[in-house]
């Protein structure tokens, strides 16, 4: 037998005897709502790389043109597609929904990231509650919550009919109190209850075809609080500060540092596994600062 022949015999039997790997995403079509984001962003770029179709849904035309050509440079052969659509426009989201549909005939899995918070929900330290600007702290609730609840509304369908995956993204703030963030805490703590709820509404409804869970980041640098937690010179600010401190392994999370769970919730690997919420923030939820 020729070597070329040889090997194609071994890789047939090794591809006929050995059980797809649970973390195979390979043209898995995974929806990524804000997906010109920090998080979001890097996001997408390691599933184009790992071979799923990715589907960039974000609201600005020319930075969603930007997002996507980022991803093709890099990645030359990425199955990746640009919809734009506002998170808290239900007939933007259908249309984005019928484009994916059209072209890749399925929806695998939704990661809601479009998120963040308003400087008018927040009470900065010579400010009491009573400041509240209560129009901002809707706005803030509008986007985090309902901007995760519609998309996981409009897409459900196309989720239920093939199985899939939503993950959601909660904060540190959900299950702790961080100060001045009034707002974003009780928009992300509603997103963890949603996704709780909708697990076990899924799970019972679907025969357990589509999970729902969250991914909890620390502490991330990205342009929503790069000057809240660093000075123009990269110092860390007093806010910056204590979260390192707060923070056991020391420092701030970095973009690439959540990947591996995402991938997880999304693949084959946590097919038992709904109603999660997962920290990825170097402990900061584990540690009660002393
Ligand atoms: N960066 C962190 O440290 C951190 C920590 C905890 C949680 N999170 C959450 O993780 C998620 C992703 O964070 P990120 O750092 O990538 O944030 P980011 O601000 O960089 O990206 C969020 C994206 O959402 C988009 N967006 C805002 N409103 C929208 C709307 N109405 N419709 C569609 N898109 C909209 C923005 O344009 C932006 O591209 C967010 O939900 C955020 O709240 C971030």
């Amino acid at each position: 037998m020729t070597d070329g022949k040889y090997w194609n015999l071994i890789a047939a039997v090794h591809s006929a005897t050995t059980p797809p790997s649970l973390f195979d995403l390979t043209d898995k079509v995974i929806v990524i709502t804000g997906a010109t984001g920090t998080l979001t962003g890097s996001a997408a770029r390691y599933f184009a790389a790992q071979g799923a179709r990715v589907v960039y849904l974000a609201r600005n035309p020319e930075k969603l043109e930007a997002a996507l050509a980022d991803c093709r440079d890099e990645f030359p052969d990425a199955q990746c597609m640009g919809v734009v659509a506002d998170v808290l426009d239900r007939p933007a989201l259908e249309k984005a929904r019928d484009a994916v549909l059209q072209k890749w005939g399925r929806i695998d899995g939704l990661l809601n990231g479009a998120g963040g918070n308003m400087a008018g929900a927040t009470i900065s330290p010579d400010k009491s509650f009573k400041d509240l600007d209560f129009d901002s702290l809707q706005q803030v609730v509008d986007l985090n919550f309902h901007g995760t609840v519609l998309p996981s509304l409009v897409f459900a369908d196309a989720l239920v009919e093939g199985g899939g995956s939503v993950v959601n993204f909660s904060s540190v703030s959900a299950p702790l109190a961080v100060t001045r963030v009034v707002g974003y805490s009780a928009a992300k703590s509603a997103v963890e209850n949603f996704t709780r709820w909708l697990a076990v509404d899924m799970a019972r409804k679907t025969e357990g075809k589509v999970r729902v869970n969250a991914v909890l980041p620390g502490f991330y640098i990205g342009e929503q609080n790069r000057h809240l937690l660093t000075n123009p010179d990269g110092s860390l600010t007093e806010r910056g500060q204590l979260v390192v401190n707060n923070t056991p392994f020391g420092r701030f999370g970095q973009a690439d540092e959540l990947h591996g769970a995402l991938h997880y919730l999304l693949a084959d690997a946590s097919k038992f596994v709904t109603g999660t919420i997962l920290p990825v923030d170097g402990g900061f939820v584990a540690f009660s600062g002393v």
